[in-house]
């Protein structure tokens, strides 16, 4: 059976723990975890199904400030992958309350990043399941992948995986 790349960060908080849990959802003989930090875009040539996990840590730290952070960096190699054949899922983390004008803003970023480079993307979600004002990870009425909420939300963490994860086994193929 093919295998799964998780690729995510930054590490050891709320990112890194949904990569696991997404991970013992899909069969952790299915994935294998990598942290984007130093990751080079031969890596992604590996897998055919990918799943990208990020954190949103504001526009303006995105656009500016936080020019190398762990994503910032991986961002700039995409274009360096081949893309043939490939379909990946995007995840972000976010806070809907604190930060609702920008719920899971990362998850439009990473999607941008790979219509340009006519990346198949799958695993969006309704946007009405979710309480937010504004985000650059909706369109169409949905997100562009799955938005979780460990910060306000946790509780609700475990269903929001289950069921992703249900749908990205149809939509990758297995
Ligand atoms: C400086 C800062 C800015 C943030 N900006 C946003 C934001 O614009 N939108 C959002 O949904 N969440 C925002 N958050 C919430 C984080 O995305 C959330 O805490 C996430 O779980 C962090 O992931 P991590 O624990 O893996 O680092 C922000 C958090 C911080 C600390």
């Amino acid at each position: 059976m093919s295998q799964i790349g998780i690729f995510y960060g930054p590490q050891l908080g709320s990112v890194e723990k949904v990569a696991n849990l997404i991970a013992e959802r899909l069969g952790k003989d299915r994935v294998e975890l990598i942290p984007v930090k130093n990751c080079e875009a031969e890596v992604i040539n590996k897998f055919d199904n990918i799943i990208f996990g990020a954190s949103t840590i504001g526009k303006t730290n995105w656009d500016s400030e936080y020019k190398d952070t762990d994503w910032d960096v991986f961002a700039t190699k995409l274009e360096n992958a081949n893309w043939q054949g490939k379909k990946v899922a995007i995840y972000s983390l976010g806070d809907h309350i604190q930060y609702a004008e920008h719920f899971v803003d990362a998850i439009g970023w990473i999607y941008e990043r790979l219509e340009k480079l006519n990346v198949e993307v799958v695993g969006f979600c309704p946007a009405e399941d979710y309480d937010f004002i504004e985000s650059e990870g909706v369109r169409n009425g949905q997100f562009m992948g799955l938005p979780v909420d460990e910060d306000t939300e946790p509780e609700m963490t475990d269903l929001r995986v289950k069921n992703w994860v249900k749908r990205l086994i149809n939509e990758f193929g297995f």
